[in-house]
């Protein structure tokens, strides 16, 4: 689904060039919910921006099922972003002049693709999620928690391949954190949503198949969840972070 190989990027200011990710490798398997952790300043942003098509990568091959993204120019790779990728953000960036429902249906209007069968599939993802009772709401009028589920239903509309979220849960308490988590795990298990998220809590981090850690710009360690259970998997989490600290 994606593969990520042997990817370098550096950053130039002024003349000198900063060296990010030093060969990062990893792959997301279609259906699998993958976190990132690290430091910060580990590289996981600009790791998440460059398979997202926003930053050039130095060096490396990143693919999304069978396109490789460096064979791409700027016209295929705005098209990726539009039909392949949804993005969740921090601050969810809904629109505040526009409806639930019509922000849910916002990736399909960028890209022109609205038509019967988007609008029902908002309206599919309302019932998913929990807010067909609120779909025709302004974000002003809606909880945290409501606004959080309709960016992840946004992120689902043109049928992604791949959810990418940079710290979803960032601002968020732990009942808040806890609610973007389910959407994240219903959109995995009632529509096969693949999804790759940055975070640095290990509590929403332990909800994930996998978790990757990054540290000084490549994988430092990949930790499986297995069959162990949430609270076993955080706490193997959160030993793996304080080893790094260590050495
Ligand atoms: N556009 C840029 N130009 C130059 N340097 C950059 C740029 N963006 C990020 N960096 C640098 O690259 C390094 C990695 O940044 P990045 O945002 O990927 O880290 P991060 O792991 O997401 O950190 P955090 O947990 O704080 O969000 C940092 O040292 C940062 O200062
Ligand atoms: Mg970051």
């Amino acid at each position: 689904m994606l593969t990520v190989e042997n990817l370098h990027k550096s950053y130039q200011t002024g003349k000198i060039s900063y060296e990010v990710l030093k060969g990062v490798s990893l792959t997301v398997g279609k259906g699998e919910f993958v976190a990132v952790m690290g430091p910060s300043g580990s590289g996981k942003t600009t790791l998440l921006n460059c398979i997202s098509c926003y930053i050039p990568v130095s060096s490396g091959s990143i693919r999304l099922g069978r396109t490789d993204l460096a064979s791409l120019d700027e016209d295929a790779l705005a098209e990726i972003r539009n039909r392949k990728l949804g993005f969740v953000f921090q601050d969810f960036l809904l629109l505040d002049g526009l409806t639930v429902r019509q922000n849910i249906l916002l990736p399909s209007i960028i890209g022109g693709l609205v038509s019967d069968a988007t609008e029902h599939r908002a309206d599919q993802l309302c019932e998913v999620f929990g807010i067909s009772g609120i779909r025709d709401k302004y974000p002003a009028e809606i909880s945290g928690g409501e606004k959080q589920r309709t960016a992840v239903a946004r992120a689902l509309i043109n049928h992604p391949l791949l959810i990418l979220a940079d710290e979803p849960t960032g601002n968020l308490d732990s009942k808040s954190t806890r609610a973007v988590i389910h959407s994240f795990e219903q959109a995995k298990n009632a529509l096969e949503a693949t999804i790759f998220m940055v975070t640095h809590d290990s509590y929403a981090a332990s909800f994930c198949d996998r978790v990757v850690i990054l540290q000084d710009g490549v994988v430092w360690r990949t930790l499986e969840k297995g069959t162990v259970g949430r609270e076993k998997f955080q706490d193997q989490l959160l030993d793996a972070i304080r080893e790094m600290g260590r050495e």
